[in-house]
C-alpha cells in the first residue's frame, strides 16, 4: 500500500461508487432498478435518487474486483488501521454475521468453547451452524436492577483451568447498559491458559476514539473483536465490522473463509460505503464529535439526576463485580421509585412524547446517544423524562425484576444437535427434564433463559412465565403463548 492508502481522510470505497454513479455509465447489469429509473416512484421519493444511483452490483472492476488492492480491500485495510486491528472485515449482515463466522472458524464440529451465558443469540445460532459445544460462564448480575454485567477474570481463569481442552472464550463488553467488563484481566487469564479471547463489542464501535471513553477491547489485547458499527458508529443498519486483533491464536484464513460463506454474493454497496464513511468519520473527527456529545451529556445528566424519583446508572457503578468501566454515551435510568416499570415508562415516553428509547426492562430505561446529538433533541429527552416521571408517579410499587433462573446446567447435547434433531412439541408443564430444541429469551432485555441443548427446568418455566407476565416478549419461542415447547424426541427402548 502506498502512503496515500494509509490516509484516514480518504474513503476509497465510497469514492469509487460515487465516481461510478457520477459518470452515469450505461448500466446493463443488476440491480434491475438501474440506478433508480426502474424503481417505484414513491420509493425513490422516500429514499432519494442518490441512494439508488449508488446501489450497484458487486464485481465492478476496481471497486471490489480486479487486481489488488481494490477500493474494497483498501477500505477494509483503513478500518483495520483506525481500530488498531491486524485485519478487519466489513459485514453486511450485522454483528450477527460476525458471531456466526467466529463460531464457524473457532468452534467447529465437536469443539468445546467457553461462552458467556447471556451472549447475544447469534452466538448460539453460530454454534447451531458450526456444531461447536459451549461451556457457559455466568456473568455477574445486578439483581436489583435486573442487569447482566461482565464476566470476572478470576471466574474465567478458574473455568479455563477446569477445561484445558478449550482454545477460545467468548465474552461480551460493553453490555446493553454501557458497562464494560475487565477485558484486560480476561485477556490475561485467557492468554495464560493459551486461549484466544473474543470480545463481542457490538455496543462499542466508538470505543477507542475518545480518551474519556473506556478503552476498546482491541487496545486491551483481545484476539478478535466485533463492532456493530451501525449501533454507535455512523454506518447504516445491518453493517458491522469484525476485527482480528492478533493472528497468533486465531487462524486468519479460516476466519476469512467463514465470513465469505456467510455473505451474499450481492452485498449492498450502500452498507459497505457507509462503513467506509463511518470509519473515516470516527478516525478523523470522532474525537471532536464524541467530545462535543460528552460535554453536552454532563449537563443532561445533571438535569436528569435532579428529577424527582429518577436515578441514573453511571460511573458510580464502576468497581462493582463485573463492571470495569462505564460508557457515558449511554443514558440509563432507574425508574423504580416512580412506581412503574421501565416498560411502562417507555410506553409513556413513546406514546405521549414521541421520544423513543433504545429499550426498557422492568427497572430501567436505556437511551442510546449518538455522535452528533443536538441540544434540542437532548432537551426533548430530559423534558419528556421529567413529564413522564410526574405523570406516572404513584408512590412505592414493587417493581423487583423477575428473578433470573438458576445457573444453567449447560448444554447436555450440542446446540446443533438439539436444533436440527427430531423434535416433538409437548405441553410446557410436561417438558421438565427434557432437552429444549428452542432458544427462548425474554425481550427486553434479551437474555436467553433457555438454549437449544439445555434441559428444561421448573425454574426456567417459572422465569419465562413471570417474564411474559411482566410485559416482555418471548423471543424465539415457537409458541408465543408458552403453552407448548419443542423438545428433542426421546429414544424409546425397543
Ligand atoms: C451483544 C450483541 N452482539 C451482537 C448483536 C447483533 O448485532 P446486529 O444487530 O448488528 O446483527 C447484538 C444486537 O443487539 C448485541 O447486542
Amino acid at each position: 500500500m502506498s502512503s496515500a492508502d494509509h490516509d484516514q481522510s480518504r474513503a476509497p470505497y465510497l469514492d469509487a461508487i460515487a465516481n461510478y454513479a457520477a459518470r452515469q455509465p450505461a448500466r446493463f447489469h443488476v440491480p434491475g432498478h438501474k440506478g433508480g429509473a426502474g424503481a417505484d416512484d414513491a420509493f425513490v421519493a422516500a429514499i432519494g435518487e442518490a441512494a439508488l444511483s449508488h446501489d450497484l452490483a458487486q464485481g465492478i472492476d476496481g471497486i471490489d474486483d480486479g487486481p489488488a488492492p481494490t477500493a474494497y480491500s483498501l477500505a477494509e485495510a483503513l478500518a483495520a488501521e483506525a481500530y488498531g486491528a491486524e485485519k478487519s472485515w466489513f459485514l453486511t449482515n450485522g454483528a450477527s454475521q460476525g458471531n456466526h463466522a467466529l463460531c464457524l472458524a473457532l468452534a467447529p464440529l465437536g469443539r468445546r468453547i467457553v461462552a458467556q451465558r447471556n451472549s447475544h443469540a447469534s452466538i448460539v445460532d453460530g454454534l447451531v451452524l458450526s456444531g461447536g459445544n459451549p461451556i457457559f460462564i455466568e456473568p455477574e448480575y445486578d439483581s436489583e436492577l435486573g442487569m447482566a454485567l461482565g464476566v470476572e477474570p478470576a471466574k474465567l481463569g478458574a473455568l479455563l483451568a477446569e477445561h484445558p481442552e478449550v482454545r477460545t472464550a467468548f465474552i461480551v463488553s460493553p453490555t446493553y447498559y454501557g458497562l464494560t467488563a475487565d477485558v484486560a484481566g480476561c485477556v490475561e487469564v485467557a492468554h495464560a491458559a493459551g486461549v484466544a479471547l473474543v470480545v463481542d463489542q457490538a455496543w462499542g464501535a466508538h470505543l477507542g476514539f475518545h480518551p474519556d471513553l473506556p478503552p476498546s477491547a482491541l487496545a486491551l489485547g483481545a484476539d478478535a473483536v466485533l463492532t456493530s458499527t451501525h449501533k454507535l458508529g455512523g454506518s447504516m443498519t445491518q453493517s458491522a465490522i469484525l476485527h482480528l486483533g492478533s493472528s497468533e491464536r486465531i487462524d486468519e484464513a479460516a476466519l476469512g473463509r467463514a465470513i465469505r460463506i456467510l455473505r451474499s454474493t450481492s452485498q449492498s454497496t450502500l452498507l459497505l460505503a457507509s462503513l467506509d464513511a463511518a470509519r473515516r468519520q470516527l478516525a478523523t473527527c470522532g474525537e471532536e464529535l464524541l467530545g462535543q456529545t460528552l460535554a453536552k451529556l454532563v449537563g443532561v445528566r445533571e438535569r436528569l439526576a435532579a428529577i424527582d424519583k429518577i436515578k441514573l446508572v453511571d460511573e458510580s457503578f464502576v468497581g462493582r463485580p463485573g463492571i470495569a468501566g462505564f460508557d457515558p454515551i449511554r443514558i440509563v435510568l432507574d425508574v423504580r421509585a416512580v412506581g412503574c416499570t421501565g416498560l411502562e415508562f417507555l410506553t409513556e415516553l413513546c406514546d405521549r412524547h414521541d421520544v423513543h428509547p433504545e429499550m426498557a426492562a422492568q427497572a430501567t430505561v436505556v437511551f442510546v446517544v449518538g455522535l452528533a446529538e443536538t441540544d434540542e433533541q437532548l432537551d426533548r429527552l430530559v423534558t419528556a423524562v421529567e413529564a413522564s416521571a410526574a405523570e406516572l408517579s404513584r408512590g412505592a410499587v414493587d417493581v423487583t425484576p423477575v428473578k433470573r433462573p438458576g445457573v444453567s446446567g449447560g448444554c447436555v447435547v450440542a446446540p446443533r444437535e438439539a436444533f436440527l434433531g427430531e423434535a416433538e412439541v409437548i405441553a410446557l408443564d410436561h417438558a421438565i427434564g427434557r432437552i429444549s430444541c428452542e432458544s427462548i429469551a425474554g425481550y427486553p432485555p434479551g437474555i436467553p433463559a433457555l438454549l437449544p441443548g439445555e434441559r428444561v427446568s421448573a425454574d426456567v418455566i417459572e422465569h419465562l412465565r413471570a417474564t411474559a407476565a411482566a410485559g416482555s416478549r418471548l423471543h424465539g419461542a415457537s409458541d408465543p403463548t408458552l403453552t407448548t415447547i419443542a423438545v428433542l424426541r426421546e429414544e424409546r427402548p425397543a
